[in-house]
């Protein structure tokens, strides 16, 4: 079976036109998986002299076809309206909220895997063990925590220039949708999503926060860009599904963040398996084993599976997150195992 590293090295052999650089050390090589008997590349071509981009590709498929894989490639390109305009962004890092020991960004490629449930959920089960909590819906698209958590507009308190985060259930909250009197989605061009990340971190008292859970809108987008660029993360927990189009996914959001230099701590995966309530026998929902295999591969631990339970959704529907409203099922416990194994993880990234 093909390794990774074996496609990384085919990979090296092809340089961007007229430099000595290659494709691998410039980043643009941001997924190598496998999912079932195909192999999934993904290049994020990031420059915008078109012909150079197409010359690259065709110099990846050239040097792929020669060492003989059964591949797809997934490419993607800036949009030259944009690379145009725009004139090249000086990537500064930041760490716009010092003063939080953990800040940890619960992330996918695709939408709908269960981020906000894993984040609620995570952030409550982390309040257990007896840590202070905060929670920042960060999914300025469409916040999600009003409903989650069973609380909408709000009349939020000052603290000095600071907005006071609502506390609800033992942890600390902030959305947008505290402020929106429920109009969402909210659409915001790109610049300004990051720069509402932004306040949502310096412009709301986090003061003595010692773990912040971001739950984040899907995909790879501004929120996402600002969150590695200034909230200087401690990792990312990237949430996926069992499926084999998820996986694609999980892999390519595993690759935005390593690209940006933000630790993942891990995949969490959602909804793999029912436990029958009563003799708790386990059915599988699809077939197991390629997403640890692959993870293995990218050297990503795979931190936690979570069961499908038609109580997750009703809790959360409901405003009480499954932990709190049925503390006793599989996947309350699988949200409490998740939150300890983070926490190590956290602590000592090697175990
Ligand atoms: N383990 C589970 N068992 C049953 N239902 C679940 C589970 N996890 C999530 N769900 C349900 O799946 C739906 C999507 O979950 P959620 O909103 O958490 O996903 P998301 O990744 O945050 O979505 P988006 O990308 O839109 O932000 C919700 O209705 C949620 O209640
Ligand atoms: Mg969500």
């Amino acid at each position: 079976m093909t390794r990774v590293e074996d496609v990384f090295d085919t990979l090296r052999q092809v340089r961007y036109p007229g430099l000595e650089k290659d494709i691998v050390s410039l980043g643009y090589v941001t997924g190598v998986g496998r999912v079932g008997e195909r192999l999934v590349v993904s290049l994020e071509i990031g420059t915008s002299d078109a012909q150079a981009a197409e010359t690259i590709e065709r110099e990846a498929r050239r040097r792929l076809d020669e060492a003989g894989y059964g591949y797809e490639l997934q490419v993607t390109r800036p949009q030259p309206a944009k690379a145009e305009s725009a004139p090249e962004r000086q990537v500064q890092f930041e760490d716009l909220l010092p003063e939080v020991t953990y800040k940890i960004a619960v992330a996918s490629g695709k939408g709908g895997v269960g981020k906000s449930t894993v984040a609620v959920n995570l952030a409550l089960a982390l309040a257990e063990l007896g840590a202070e909590v905060g929670l920042l819906d960060a999914d300025v698209y469409g916040p999600s925590m009003p409903t989650m958590l069973g609380i909408g507009d709000q009349k939020l308190g000052m603290s000095g220039e600071k907005v006071v985060p609502p506390r609800v259930h033992g942890i600390r909250v902030m959305s947008l949708g505290f402020l929106t009197q429920g109009i969402t989605p909210i659409i915001w061009r790109g610049p300004l999503a990051g720069r509402a990340i932004e306040q949502l971190m310096t412009d709301v008292d986090w003061s003595g926060v010692e773990y912040l859970v971001f739950d984040l809108p899907p995909g790879t987008g501004d929120v996402q860009i600002s969150l590695s660029q200034k909230g200087n993360l401690s990792g990312a927990v990237v949430v996926t599904t069992p499926q084999d189009v998820a996986l694609i996914d999980a892999i390519k959001g595993v690759g935005m963040f390593q690209k940006v230099d933000v630790p993942v701590l891990g995949i969490v995966e959602n909804m793999t398996h029912f436990e029958c309530p009563h003799c708790h026998e386990r059915s599988e929902i699809f077939p197991q084993g390629k997403l640890k295999a692959e993870m293995e591969r990218l050297g990503v631990p795979v931190l936690g599976d979570i069961p499908i339970d038609p109580q997750v959704a009703t809790a959360g529907d409901a405003g009480k997150p499954i932990l709190l409203a049925a503390p006793d099922t599989a996947a309350a416990r699988a949200f409490r195992q998740l939150a300890v194994r983070i926490t190590e993880v956290l602590k000592d990234p090697r175990t």
